[in-house]
C-alpha cells in the first residue's frame, strides 16, 4: 500500500471526507488529515471534539480482500500501530480495548472504523483516528477521561512527525496482518499493554451488562472475560463497552 495525503485547514469529519473519496475513484492509501473537523464522528454514535490546531485528526482509506468478521481486527492493529509509536517516544501508552489508548487512565487517542458494503463483499474501510496531542483544556463533562500528550508530559509534539510515524508503522503492521489474516503476531505485545488486564471490568452490551476480569484478547480480538462462575465469555468489540467498575479504566 502507498499512502497519498490530502490536507483540509477544515472538514466535517475525515471520515465522512475518505469515503467521500473513494466514491469519486480514490484508491487505497488515501490519507485525509484534518487540522479541525466540524462534526468529528466517535464510537457509538458520539461525537469526537475536534478544535483547530492542537491535536491530529485522520483517516486512512483502505480496500483490503478480506472477511467482513475480519474488519475490525484493524482497530486493533491501528491502536497497536499507534501505541507503538507512543512508547517509541517513552510515553507510558496502556491499551483499554478495543481501541482507546491511554495515558495515566485518561483517553489520549480514539480510533473508529467504519466499513462499506457491496452486496456481500467490502468496499470500503476507513480507519479513523484522533490523538490528543497539544489540548491544555478540555469541556468540563471530558475532563476525568482525556488527556493529551502535552498534559501529560509537558512535551509539544508536532504534528505531522507524529503522523509519518504511525502511517509508518500502520503500514508495516497492515501488510503482515493481510498475509496472517489475524492478529496472532500482535497479541502478545497488545495484551501486555491492555491497561486493565487481570482486573475487574464491567462489559456493557446493548441488551445486558455483567462483571468480570479481562484476560486478554484472542488471536481474532475477541476479548476474554472470565466470570466469577468460571465461565469465559468472548466479547466482540461491536457496540459494546468495557468499564473499570467504577471509572473509565
Ligand atoms: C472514539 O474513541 O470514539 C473514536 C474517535 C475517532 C475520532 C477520529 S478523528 C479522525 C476521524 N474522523 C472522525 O470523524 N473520527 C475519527
Amino acid at each position: 500500500m502507498e499512502y497519498y495525503i490530502v490536507c483540509y485547514e477544515e472538514i466535517d469529519s475525515t471520515n465522512l471526507e475518505a469515503k467521500r473519496l473513494s466514491s469519486e475513484g480514490a484508491k487505497e492509501g488515501l490519507v485525509v488529515l484534518s487540522k479541525k473537523q466540524t462534526a468529528g464522528r466517535g464510537r457509538r454514535g458520539r461525537t469526537w471534539e475536534s478544535p483547530a490546531g492542537e491535536n491530529l485528526y485522520f483517516s486512512i482509506l483502505l480496500k483490503p480482500s478480506i472477511r467482513t468478521e475480519q474488519a475490525s481486527m484493524l482497530t486493533i492493529i491501528m491502536a497497536y500501530s499507534v501505541a507503538r509509536v507512543l512508547m517509541e517516544e517513552r510515553l507510558p501508552v496502556q491499551i483499554k480495548w478495543p481501541n482507546d489508548l491511554v495515558l495515566s487512565k485518561k483517553k489520549v487517542c480514539g480510533i473508529l472504523t467504519e466499513m462499506y458494503m457491496d452486496g456481500c463483499q467490502i468496499e470500503d474501510i476507513v480507519v479513523g483516528v484522533g490523538i490528543n496531542i497539544n489540548t491544555t483544556c478540555f469541556p468540563e463533562e471530558l475532563r476525568d477521561k482525556a488527556t493529551s500528550i502535552y498534559l501529560e508530559t509537558g512535551k509539544c509534539m508536532r504534528q505531522e512527525e507524529l503522523l509519518q510515524k504511525v502511517l509508518a508503522e500502520f503500514q508495516v503492521q497492515y501488510e503482515m496482518f493481510l498475509q496472517t489474516g489475524d492478529l496472532s503476531l500482535v497479541k502478545d505485545f497488545y495484551n501486555q499493554m491492555l491497561v486493565n488486564r487481570n482486573q475487574e471490568v464491567m462489559i456493557l452490551e446493548p441488551n445486558s451488562e455483567y462483571e468480570g476480569i479481562a484476560l486478554g484478547i484472542n488471536d481474532v480480538g475477541e476479548l476474554l472475560v472470565e466470570k466469577s462462575d468460571g465461565k469465559i465469555e468472548k466479547v466482540f468489540s461491536g457496540e459494546v463497552s468495557v468499564r473499570g467498575l467504577y471509572r473509565y479504566v
